[in-house]
């Protein structure tokens, strides 16, 4: 299991130090949660201190676009050259077009989905999706509580994926943290993010190491 601890639940006045504490316990990306205060009831950083960052680290970039508008501030995130992309599927009327652009960036192209979204719209995407990103809170927030249903959706995506042969990538955000982590990895997915549990818990280093652990039911 991949772990991109979410930066949003860190100390966002010292942002670098928290994402070389997130390098030294060997995270796979930097989470990063794009917050615009309209598609989601919070409002986080933009491009520029994502691009701020990105000269502090070499920890791939997990950029998780919650914004309204995608189309139009799309080539600010891709300009950081981030690893990997999600726009939520609720914000984004022409999804095939927006993918191919992130994509041709030579970016990891995602599909998030809150909650309350059916996945039987990602099925004529799924070609041009490297991931989906299964939402397991409602977004705009760190430190809310799993909404465990979600498994039931994972598990219709993967019969979606098998039946149709495709490989796509399933990732987990919101909530995860010790107690449900291993679930999570036995519902399929490669990566999970993780905010409150790797920085309101101690040491980062540490907690990313014992996620690591739990997921493969090691401890
Ligand atoms: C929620 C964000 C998440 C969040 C994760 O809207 O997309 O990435 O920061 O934090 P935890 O793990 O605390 O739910
Ligand atoms: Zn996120």
């Amino acid at each position: 299991m991949r772990i991109a601890p979410s930066l949003l639940a860190g100390d966002l006045a010292r942002i670098a130090d928290e994402a070389a504490r997130c390098r030294n316990g060997r995270a796979d990306f930097l989470h990063l949660d794009v917050m615009d205060g309209h598609f989601v009831p919070n409002l986080t950083f933009g491009a520029p201190v994502v691009a701020a960052l990105a000269e502090h680290t070499d920890v791939p970039l997990d950029i998780h676009l919650m914004v309204s508008n995608p189309d139009l501030l799309l080539d600010d995130y891709l300009a950081v050259r981030p690893a990997r992309l999600a726009v939520h599927w609720e914000t984004v009327p022409h999804m095939d077009r927006l993918l191919a652009r992130i994509r041709e960036a030579g970016v990891e192209a995602g599909v998030a989905v809150n909650p309350a979204t059916d996945i039987e719209c990602l099925r004529s995407v799924l070609p041009l999706t490297d991931f989906v990103l299964f939402m397991t809170v409602n977004p705009g927030f760190a430190g809310q509580t799993f909404i465990s249903h979600i498994f039931t959706k994972m598990k219709r995506f993967r019969e979606m994926i098998d039946g149709d042969s495709v490989s796509v990538g399933m990732a987990v955000d919101g909530g995860v943290g010790p107690d449900t982590i291993r679930r999570v990895a036995e519902a399929g997915a490669d990566l999970a993010v993780v905010g409150s549990a790797v920085f309101g818990a101690g040491e980062p280093e540490q907690a990313i190491a014992r996620l690591r652990k739990l997921a493969k039911g090691a401890e």
